[in-house]
């Protein structure tokens, strides 16, 4: 984001330790993903794009879960942006006994020269940078204030805590839904979407007052708003946009979350120059180039990128995939942890399994499986075969039916193929192997020893042909049935 936007000073905390009843799940609910991510992951990002410079996962329910999680994705994954590293860390709310209380234990995690706390949830995936640092600008420009909070106005605000104001307009109370009293205020249409800004001093005073007097019998985090009326202290609300706010709490919010992002994903893609058939899957961190082109109901997942000009065609599977410029991934390819170089052309129906590299050029067609084999530049496998543990040199033919005998039931051997050679259909290569640079292997051969370089390999039985002898076979065979079908008829 414009460093303009950006906020400072300020340490997040997002509050993630509900089991999230409503999901029905054992997985805690913030680990429940949207577009390929966990929905914590959402929060996080935008308070780190916000430029928040230190953030506080509070964690409870499934803690172990969590805590490995966060230390994954924003530490010890190769995928971390640098400037993020570090940044992250967990506090544990041991009972879950309400946001207010998550929130105390965040803040007791919180660095003691830290002045100012941004607090939000970790159930809200579309929230962004800016509409963070938005609430924690309504508190910097009000230097009497002691909360900023953002708040959204919709026509139904059922489910959410309320914006109650006194008849100045002044934010005097959040109201949480199973405490509302009256039809009026179920009424209201201005509510929380749960995202405040506080200096730390007033917030651990407020965070100290908490009492769990309400329908739940928890500690409100919204009634600190309360607290700072009762002290006489302004508390600004920051209208924000209700499209980014949603909670998710059960499975068909999740949905409804998830389709969002995924909108909002391929609009980016689209406005860089992609095209994106629709029913395209793109989850969140794949890289696209522009004048790619994304067919109808292909699935692109985790750190995949494709170059510009490539065309990945309907149905594709792509995960971690990293595909050069002007690639052909043709129908209902399977692309895992695995590199497709430029201008090479794979599919239709081809498996690339992790570890393969497919170099510039080449081809790969159907039905074909690769496993941590590398396909040299220009190399062809167009029909029917299994290359694992290969290394394959460049324009080497690789021909239909062909299987590198990799495994013997223990262990894992390498077939290597040498540039310009020519394997045979129906071969067996049993590694460990090494066929010699421009060698021939005949069709049907089973490959057991090396075959050096410019060498033919041959091993199948000499063939022999009986003169007039199916013709005689035939006729004999026909007489057989024809009296078989004679005696069944006499005995009926
Ligand atoms: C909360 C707000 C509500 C607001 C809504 C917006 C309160 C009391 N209510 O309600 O005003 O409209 O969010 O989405 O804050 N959590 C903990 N520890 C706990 C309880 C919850 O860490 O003891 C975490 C959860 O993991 C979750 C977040 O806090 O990520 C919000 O909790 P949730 O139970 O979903 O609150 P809502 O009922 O949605
Ligand atoms: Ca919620």
């Amino acid at each position: 984001m414009a460093e303009a936007l950006r906020i400072t000073k300020t340490t997040a905390v997002i509050l993630a330790a509900g089991q999230g009843t409503r999901m029905k799940s054992a997985l805690p609910k913030v680990l429940h993903t949207v577009a390929g991510r966990p929905l914590v992951y959402f929060p996080i990002r935008a308070a780190l794009e916000a430029g928040c410079e230190e953030v506080i996962v509070v964690i409870g329910h499934g803690r172990g879960l969590l805590e490995a999680y966060v230390s994954e994705a924003f530490g010890a994954s190769a995928h971390v942006p640098e400037a993020w590293r570090g940044r992250v860390k967990t506090a544990v709310q041991h009972e879950q006994l309400g946001t207010g209380d998550a929130a105390r234990a965040g803040l007791d995690a919180v660095r003691a020269d830290a002045s100012r706390v941004l607090i939000f949830y970790g159930d809200v995936p579309l929230l962004t940078a800016t509409d963070v640092a938005a609430v924690v600008r309504g508190l910097a420009n009000y230097p009497d204030a002691a909360v900023s909070l953002a708040t959204c106005t919709t026509a139904d605000a059922s489910g959410y805590g309320r914006i109650m104001r006194d008849t100045q307009g002044q934010i005097v109370e959040i109201r949480e839904q199973k405490d509302l009293r009256s039809a009026e205020e179920r009424a209201i249409t201005e509510w929380n979407p749960g995202i405040y800004a506080s200096n730390c001093d007033f917030l651990k005073d407020a965070l100290a007052s908490l009492k769990p007097n309400n329908a739940q019998g928890e500690y409100y985090l919204t009634d600190i708003v309360g607290f700072a009326v009762s002290l006489g202290k302004r508390v600004v609300g920051v209208p924000s946009n209700p499209d980014v706010m949603d909670g998710i709490n059960d499975r068909a919010q999740l949905a409804r979350g998830e389709r969002a992002m995924l909108e909002r994903l391929v609009a980016a893609h689209r406005m860089n120059g992609v095209t994106v058939r629709e029913g395209a899957r793109i989850e969140d961190g794949v890289e696209i180039a522009k004048d790619a082109t994304i067919e109808s109901f292909a699935v692109l997942r985790g750190h995949t990128r494709v170059g510009s000009g490539a065309c990945v065609d309907v149905g594709c599977v792509l995960t971690n995939a990293d595909i050069g410029e002007g690639v052909s991934l043709k129908p209902y390819s399977v692309v895992t942890d695995s590199v497709v170089r430029a201008r090479a052309q794979v599919g239709p129906f081809s498996h690339l399994r992790p570890a393969s590299d497919i170099g510039e050029g080449a081809h790969v067609g159907n039905f074909v499986e690769t496993k941590k084999t590398r396909l040299g530049r220009g190399a062809k496998a167009n029909h029917l075969a299994y290359l694992g543990d290969g290394v394959v040199g460049e324009n080497a033919n690789i021909g239909a039916g062909t299987i590198f005998c990799n495994y013997d039931g223990f262990q894992k051997h390498v077939t290597r193929v040498g540039k310009d050679a020519f394997i045979g259909s129906d071969s067996q290569l049993v590694a460990p192997v090494t066929i010699g640079d421009g060698a021939y292997v005949g069709t049907g051969t089973t490959v057991t020893r090396d075959v050096p370089d410019g060498a033919l390999a041959i091993g199948r039985v000499k063939q022999e042909n009986k003169e007039g002898y199916a013709t005689r076979l035939r006729s004999r065979l026909e007489a057989q049935k024809l009296a078989a079908t004679a005696s069944k008829k006499s005995i009926a």
